[in-house]
């Protein structure tokens, strides 16, 4: 059978370059770019070519295997100097997304009881992959249990783009739709556009339109309206990092979002794998959030919208308060309520079990 959605991939390990989905010129031209070298990965992720925490975090271990794979050294412990040093680098490319980091470290400890530096290289490359193949699975967990949370004919608003482009597939808060439309089942999607990179106009509804679900594009400042008037039954976001608290760091515009959930009564959800969980960050306020350049605010498609020289703040991402959150989905399962005792229970929980 055909598949019910054929969605590019984002990222592909190509051995001797990373080919990437330059999600910066979607929907208007599907280019796919060649990264070959560090500095390529460390620029494809600052300027947003390829994006969305887990994207990011498996185009970063794509990058410290590549880089890896040019040392010439024969002495193991110098080649772990080297990609310690290419891990800090890839590291400062963005600084709220967890998964970053997770995907960097994990591929360190990889090589933590390597024998030699070809086996390290080699082991370095594995586990690049291995992350890539795990988080579709992921991905596909986390559809089916935010699934179980709908009905047919849900009307249901979300906010960036956290789909399969965000990911190696399916996505996390737009999984549960792919997962839908597979099943025959109805779910209408509002996609808010998401100023000022606009994920949810260019993304979001490129690949929801591809796949063949039903998907109205509005305005940010739309959403009150919106949700009144068209009876959203559920807000579902994804995330970039989720405190040990609960508290939840996502695209800019969330946060007004859950606000907005808590005044019309209806529930707010995280989607997000295990990788996005960031135990040791304690609450919302030790979250990092990036700022960004102020042309993405004064200009649209290259074109000056604001006054020369005026004042910007250009926060990429907010945090919602963890007493806004209705439950957190994740591919262990759904969790609800105290999230400072359930999150930490969530890592101890079997693959398997809900
Ligand atoms: O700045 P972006 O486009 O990388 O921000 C992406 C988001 O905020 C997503 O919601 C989040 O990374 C989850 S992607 C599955």
């Amino acid at each position: 059978m055909a598949e019910p959605f054929a969605i590019p991939r984002s990222v592909e390990w190509n051995d001797t370059h990373i080919t990437i989905l330059n999600q910066q010129k979607l929907p208007l031209v599907t280019e796919y770019l060649q990264l070959k070298d560090i500095k390529d990965v460390w620029e494809a992720i600052a300027t947003l070519k390829v994006r969305g925490a887990p994207a990011i975090g498996i185009t970063a271990a794509y990058g410290l295997a590549l880089a890896a794979q040019r040392y010439e050294t024969e002495s193991l412990e110098t080649f772990k100097e080297h990609v310690r040093k290419d891990r800090d680098y890839l590291a400062s490319s963005r600084p709220t997304a967890v998964n970053l980091f997770w995907a960097l470290d994990r591929l360190v400890s990889s090589i933590a009881h390597a024998f030699s530096v070809n086996e390290a290289k080699t082991t370095l490359i594995h586990e690049a992959i291995r992350i890539q193949i795990e988080d579709e699975d992921i991905c596909r967990r986390i559809g089916e249990h935010a699934l179980s949370l709908f009905q047919n004919g849900d009307r249901i608003l979300t906010i960036c783009n956290a789909g399969s482009i965000a990911t190696a597939r399916y996505g996390t808060a737009l999984a549960p739709f792919y997962l839908a439309k597979e099943k025959g089942i109805h779910l209408h999607v509002y996609a808010s556009e998401t100023r000022p990179v606009l994920q949810g106009a260019r993304l979001t509804t490129w690949e929801l339109m591809q796949a063949g679900i039903d998907v109205t594009l509005i305005t940010d400042n739309m959403a009150a309206q919106t949700i009144k008037a068209k009876n959203i039954t559920a807000v579902i976001v994804g995330a970039d990092r989720i405190a040990a608290n609960g508290d939840t760091a996502n695209k800019i515009g969330t946060f007004g979002l859950a606000l907005l959930a808590k005044a019309f009564g209806i529930p707010f959800y995280v989607a997000a794998p295990l990788s996005t969980i960031d135990l040791a960050t304690k609450t919302g306020e030790d979250i990092p959030i990036e700022e960004r350049n102020p042309e993405e605010v004064t200009h649209i498609g290259g074109t000056r919208i604001a006054p020369e020289g005026v004042n910007v703040y250009n926060p990429a991402f907010d945090v919602t308060p963890h007493h806004l959150i209705t439950a957190i989905i994740t591919e262990k399962g759904i969790i609800r309520g105290n999230y400072e005792t359930e999150l930490p229970a969530l890592f101890a929980k079997g693959e398997h079990h809900e």
